[in-house]
């Protein structure tokens, strides 16, 4: 119980009662409101918070965020350091056991992960089955729900060898569904795994192998490949992240909870956004017509995609390190001319007093779309590549939802502004409903 200097004293008007509250890391438990009542009758007082902008859903360890500073790190470290000093995998093990590993247990993840790199031949017949125009996020997400027919004991999440079982599996194949999901739209035959190959050269690997025996991924892409992941492993409780959790509250298995949260990725507001990017650059074309587009977000007809977050009120720092990683890959790929209208969109945008007043910075998506186009990606493919490094994130909120006490399944209250009882109207006394009407 917190000191006395630690509390919030409430004044019910309603009633004149008095409450005394304990406040705890800036938080009060919304349940402590419940005692707050006109009568006995009286459910007891509740908050309100459409899209959770004040409210906490969990106590974390994994990733803090101090959006006004422009500060990310993932268990204490920042995330420049281990974005110049790590690789992804290393990253993984971080985000999941709480420590940096040691070089043998660095080794033997690496090990383990890339042992799970192999999709079952059912997997493979089952991506076949897409039309050739279907959008590759839409079969990671369909194909990452269908491998929990393949591992069924995965349902047992309360048994921790399980559980690390699958984060392993996990990790191990969302590269190989995501490099799939790329061949199958371009028409192209799959590749399997090379496990002499890192996480990324792998990937690449997997991408980009044609008639070549043995691939050799160029290691300054591989190297950007790596960061990119790193900087996208994990970012608090963001929405996919939140359903990460909202669907493994129910105790369904990792590959439908992974699945669910990847479809949250997938849309323009959140991962999506990269995409977004990238075809509202084409739409602008050229310097001349940015300042006519700017216009046109500040009259409220379209959103400057890549630019804004709910948290952060500052430069995103991911965005920092991804320009400087862009820089290294247009000296191997050559340079991609809608860098030229996305660095003056930014300095346009960062002195209007429309985008100044609301705190409005790129964010991580704002450069990674040139890049991975510059490695020559498809926009397509832009929120796959976020999708495979998040899911570690996934797997870490996971694993820490199931092994807090606290938590239970997650189901928000609401406030009724329906009918009270009404009677019922026999079918020939019916008026139509008004349009519009809910
Ligand atoms: N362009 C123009 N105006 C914007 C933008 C933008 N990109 N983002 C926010 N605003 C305005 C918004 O219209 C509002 O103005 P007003 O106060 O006049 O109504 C004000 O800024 C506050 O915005 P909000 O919509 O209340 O902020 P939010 O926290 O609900 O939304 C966001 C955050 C990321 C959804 C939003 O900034 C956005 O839609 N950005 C574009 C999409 C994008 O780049 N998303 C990627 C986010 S980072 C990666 C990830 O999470 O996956």
């Amino acid at each position: 119980m917190p000191d006395d200097k630690n509390t919030l004293t409430i004044t019910d008007n309603r009633t004149g009662q008095t409450y005394t509250l304990p406040v705890e890391k800036g938080t009060i438990r919304a349940m402590d409101l419940r005692k707050i009542k006109t009568g006995p009758e009286d459910f007891g007082l509740m908050t309100y918070d459409p899209a959770f902008m004040n409210t906490a859903s969990c106590r974390s360890a994994i990733t803090y965020i101090d959006g006004d500073r422009g500060i990310l790190r993932y268990r204490g470290y920042p995330i420049e350091v281990l974005a110049e000093h790590c690789t992804f995998l290393e990253v993984c093990y971080l985000l999941l056991f709480g420590e940096l590993p040691t070089e043998t247990q660095l080794k033997d993840w690496e090990y383990e992960v890339t042992h799970h790199t192999m999709l079952h031949e059912s997997t493979k017949k089952f991506m076949e089955g897409f039309r050739y125009d279907a959008h590759p996020m839409v079969m990671f997400v369909s194909t990452v729900a269908a491998l929990s027919s393949v591992y069924p004991e995965s349902r047992n999440v309360h048994d921790p060898v399980i559980r690390m079982h699958q984060i392993k599996r996990l990790i191990g194949k969302v590269p190989s569904i995501a490099a799939m999901s790329y061949r199958h739209s371009v028409g192209f035959p799959y590749v399997y795994p090379d496990n002499d190959l890192t996480y990324p050269e792998n990937f690449m690997n997997m991408l980009w192998k044609m008639v070549e025996p043995k691939y050799a991924a160029n290691p300054v892409i591989a190297r950007a490949l790596d960061i990119l992941f790193i900087l996208h492993a994990d970012h608090e409780q963001n929405c996919s992240a939140n359903a990460m959790r909202a669907v493994g509250s129910s105790l369904a298995d990792p590959y439908l909870a992974t699945s669910s949260a990847a479809a949250a990725l997938s849309g323009p507001l959140h991962g999506g956004a990269n995409e977004e990017v990238l075809r509202m650059l084409d739409e602008i074309g050229t310097k001349a017509n940015i300042p006519a587009y700017i216009a046109k977000v500040k009259d409220g007809k379209c959103k400057l995609m890549g630019f804004g977050h709910r948290i952060y009120k500052n430069y995103d720092p991911r965005a920092k390190i991804i320009k400087w990683t862009a820089d290294r890959v247009f000296e191997v790929t050559g340079h991609n001319p809608k860098l030229e209208i996305a660095l003056e969109l930014e300095r346009i945008a960062l002195q209007d007093e429309y985008f100044i007043q609301r705190k409005l910075y790129p964010n991580v998506d704002f450069y990674s779309g040139i890049m991975y186009q510059a490695m020559g990606f498809r926009p397509e493919m832009f929120t796959v590549l976020f999708a495979i490094p998040r899911t570690c994130g996934w797997l870490a909120q996971w694993q820490e939802l199931l092994s807090d006490p606290e938590q239970k399944i997650a189901r928000p209250r609401q406030v009724w502004i329906g009918h009270e009882t009404r009677e019922f109207v026999p079918m020939e006394k019916r008026s139509p409903a008004p349009v519009g009407a809910r």
